[in-house]
C-alpha cells in the first residue's frame, strides 16, 4: 500500500517505541519522513533499521528536543525545508514518570507538563503554517488512556495527556475550514521504552489493586508498538479523511 506516496511526515518520539514504528509505517508506506526525538541514540536506530529495510533515501533524522521553543522552532523550521512543506504532524514524544501526588514537586509536575502538552503545542505551532499550506494537513496527537481511565500515581502525566486531548479538540474546530484535520490517539498496554524498558517508574509502596483494570481483554498482555503505528497511518491518510476532533482508544479493550 502506498498512501503515503507524496507525503511529507514529520514524527517526534523517532527514537523509540511507538514513534519510532510509525516512521517505519510510514516509509513503507511511501512516504518521505523526518524523525525527531532528543536521542540521538535512538535516532541512530531508527536510520539503522530504515537502511536494513531500503526505506533510508526517504527518511532524515534530527535531535530536537520539543520541550525547548528554539529547538523546535529549528527543527520545524529544517523539517519543513528538508521535505518542501509538510502534510502530516504526528505528535509521538513524551515522558512518563509517576509519584504519589501529594509528594510531587513542582519541579516533577513540571518536567511531564512541559515534555507532554507544551511540547505538543509548540510543534503544532511551529508546524501549522506549513501544515496549512499543503490543504490536507493532519496533525495526530498522543493521549493515552490516562485521561479518561483513573492510572494512579500518574496525575501529573495523566492531566498532560487529558490537556492533549482538549487541545486537539480546539485546534481541529479552529482550523477545519482550512483543511486540517486533528486527530488524538489514546493508546494504552503498549510495550516500548516507556512500559518495559525505562517503564513507569511507580512508587515502591505502590498498591496495586487500586488499579481497576491493567489486562487488555485480547491478545496476550501489551501489544506491540506497531499496533498503534498502523491506526496513526489510518488516521493521517486519506483513509482518515471524515475523521478529525476526536480520539481514538487502542488498548485491546482494557478499559471497556
Ligand atoms: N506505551 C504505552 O502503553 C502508551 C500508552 C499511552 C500513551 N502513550 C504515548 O505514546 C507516545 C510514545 O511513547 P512510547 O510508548 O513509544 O514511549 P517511548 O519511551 O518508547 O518513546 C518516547 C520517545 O519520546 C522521546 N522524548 C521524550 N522526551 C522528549 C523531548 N523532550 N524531546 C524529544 N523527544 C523526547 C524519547 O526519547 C523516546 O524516544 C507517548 O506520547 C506516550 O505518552 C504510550
Amino acid at each position: 500500500m502506498e498512501r503515503f506516496e507524496g507525503r511529507r511526515v514529520l514524527i517526534t518520539g523517532a527514537g523509540s517505541g511507538i514513534g519510532q514504528a510509525t516512521v517505519h509505517r510510514i516509509l513503507a508506506e511511501g512516504g518521505r519522513v523526518v524523525g525527531l526525538d532528543r536521542d540521538e541514540q535512538g535516532l541512530a536506530a531508527t536510520a539503522a533499521t530504515a537502511a536494513e529495510n531500503g526505506t533510508a533515501d526517504r527518511l532524515t533524522t534530527a535531535v530536537v528536543d520539543i520541550a525547548d521553543e528554539g529547538s523546535v522552532r529549528a527543527g520545524v523550521a529544517d523539517a519543513v525545508a528538508t521535505l518542501g512543506g509538510l502534510d502530516v504532524l504526528v505528535n509521538a514524544a513524551g515522558i512518563l514518570r509517576s509519584a504519589h501526588t501529594h509528594e510531587t514537586t513542582l519541579e516533577f509536575w513540571n518536567t511531564i507538563l512541559a515534555v507532554n502538552l507544551t511540547g505538543t503545542f509548540l510543534m503544532t505551532r511551529e508546524a501549522l503554517p506549513a501544515l496549512l499550506e499543503s490543504g490536507r494537513g493532519v496533525v495526530v496527537n498522543f493521549s493515552s488512556t490516562s485521561a479518561s481511565f483513573t492510572h494512579p500515581y500518574m496525575a501529573a502525566y495523566a492531566a498532560s495527556k487529558g490537556g492533549i486531548q482538549s487541545f486537539t479538540h480546539a485546534l481541529a474546530g479552529e482550523y477545519a475550514k482550512q483543511g486540517l484535520r486533528a486527530v488524538a490517539v489514546a493508546p494504552g498496554s503498549i510495550s516500548s521504552g516507556m512500559t518495559t524498558g525505562r517503564g513507569p517508574g511507580l512508587p515502591e509502596d505502590a498498591d496495586m489493586s487500586l488499579f481497576a483494570k491493567l489486562i487488555p481483554a485480547i491478545g496476550q498482555g501489551m501489544a506491540g508498538p506497531e499496533t498503534v503505528a498502523g491506526v496513526v497511518a489510518m488516521l493521517a491518510s486519506d483513509d482518515g479523511a471524515f475523521v478529525t476532533g476526536t480520539e481514538l482508544r487502542i488498548d485491546g479493550g482494557t478499559h471497556m
